[in-house]
């Protein structure tokens, strides 16, 4: 197998499924991964395949009468500067070979990740940090992403251990309609916002119809890119909310550990979430998961397989946020997760996956207001703001004392990080 890989751009997002299926049918294996930002904003995702079946890929993609836009080569990305002459007499030589690892583009092995996770040398923590900020401006520049996610619906049929808004909970619950949804959506594209997360619990109240005529209304009346992050659902309504408009999604893994998977969702099955995960990047959905950090008995072992799972699934977001105990559930006197190994987490994912979209987690920012700031000089490139109307936010409780993230803490963290905001929000 050669080492090189090529990415292949048609003309829109239905003839680049078209295109997979059918090199998928002949055998050859493919991927579906964001397009390259030189490709422009046609498309936004690409096919990548081996230089071995490159050409073979071409002539089937041609004999079935597709045009091909580009093909651009995959290039392993290549970083200089992390090591010094200096570094050599205080850090291990395990390190320098990942510095090493780093600086050539090359792939991780899980005990190197792990090691990363867990070395206590200060002068090795700060190489990584250096690292993870360094490849975060290569690949997804110096600008931080904002994004505006409504959270309308805190109604949820699931008894997921963790979440304040398990379906086990008594809380009050609020279930936002079309016409509120549709002002704080108008209000956000006003001002500039490029992408919209409608956010909700796996709720009965908004079946799949409803949820895609507004997804359809969303995008006749803007231009926004539309994430859902409305869990588990099936092949046919996954494909239905695509075809409707929607972009993304965001369905997190939580932890790759079966085990403690199933141990954290009850009436979870961590099959099935693998199985939605796949149908969404085969739909062609840019991919978002992500994991929690301080679940009870999770080990570095544990983190260090759910970065390689991202690696390997080309997950295109990645949500990596403390544990934090939420009133009334299940693990409500189980302390939360660490906040420097959240941060190390970041980082070392941004090392590992390199061009992805990292947020620094309101959950981060829950525990400690200085850990935004910190996640983004850490790897991470993208706030989330919490834009649910005032009268619900302090409703979508999914853990205790979230930290309300707003325009001004954008503001904030730009300012003390020197990460601009996009010139695009008119804020
Ligand atoms: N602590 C940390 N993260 C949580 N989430 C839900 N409950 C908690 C909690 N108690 C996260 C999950 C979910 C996302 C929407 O919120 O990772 O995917």
């Amino acid at each position: 197998m050669k080492e090189k890989f090529y990415l292949i751009l048609a003309q829109n997002s239905a003839q680049m499924l078209l295109i997979n299926k059918l090199l998928k049918k002949e055998g050859i294996q493919t991927d579906l991964v964001p397009a390259p930002p030189e490709s422009g904003t046609v498309c936004a995702v690409a096919i990548k395949v081996n230089g071995d079946y490159l050409e073979k890929s071409k002539s089937l993609i041609t004999k079935n009468k597709i045009e091909i836009i580009n093909i651009y080569e995959d290039k392993k990305m290549k970083l200089q500067g992390l090591i010094d002459k200096k570094l050599g007499l205080s850090v291990t030589k395990t390190f320098l070979n990942i510095l090493k690892k780093i600086e050539n583009g090359e792939n991780f092995l899980e005990e190197e990740i792990i090691y990363l996770l867990s070395t206590k040398n200060k002068k090795e923590i700060d190489g990584i940090y250096a690292a993870a900020d360094k490849i975060r401006k290569e690949t997804v520049g110096n600008v931080i992403e904002i994004r505006g996610a409504i959270e309308f619906s805190n109604y949820c049929r699931k008894k997921c251990k963790y979440c304040g808004i398990n379906s086990q909970n008594k809380i009050k619950r609020y279930r936002m309609n079309e016409k509120e949804i549709m002002e704080v959506v108008k209000y956000l594209d006003k001002i500039g916002m490029r992408t919209i997360i409608l956010q909700s619990g796996e709720d009965y109240g908004w079946g799949i119809r409803r949820l895609t005529e507004l997804v359809k209304n969303i995008k006749e009346k803007t231009r926004m890119r539309i994430t859902l992050s409305v869990g588990e659902k099936s092949f046919k309504d996954y494909k239905n909310l695509k075809k409707a408009g929607a972009d993304n999604f965001l369905l997190k893994i939580e932890t790759t550990n079966r085990k403690l998977f199933e141990l954290i969702h009850p009436d979870g099955n961590f099959d099935l979430r693998l199985k939605c995960s796949k149908w969404l990047k085969e739909l062609g959905y840019i991919n978002g998961s992500g994991n929690i950090i301080g679940i009870p008995d999770q080990t570095i072992q544990d983190i260090a397989n759910d970065i390689l799972y991202f690696k390997e699934m080309g997950i295109n977001m990645i949500g990596i946020g403390p544990f934090i105990p939420a009133r009334g559930t299940p693990f409500e006197n189980i302390p939360h997760g660490d906040v420097n190994l959240t941060l190390r987490t970041i980082a070392v994912t941004r090392i590992v996956c390199k061009k992805v979209y990292i947020p620094s987690t309101t959950a981060l920012a829950s525990l400690d207001k200085h850990a935004q700031v910190q996640a983004l000089k850490a790897g991470a490139n993208t706030i989330m703001l919490i834009s649910t109307p005032e009268k619900y936010k302090s409703d979508y409780k999914i853990y205790n004392n979230k930290n309300m993230i707003d325009i001004d803490a954008a503001i904030y963290a730009s300012e003390k990080t020197g990460i601009q905001l996009p010139a695009y929000l008119k804020v």
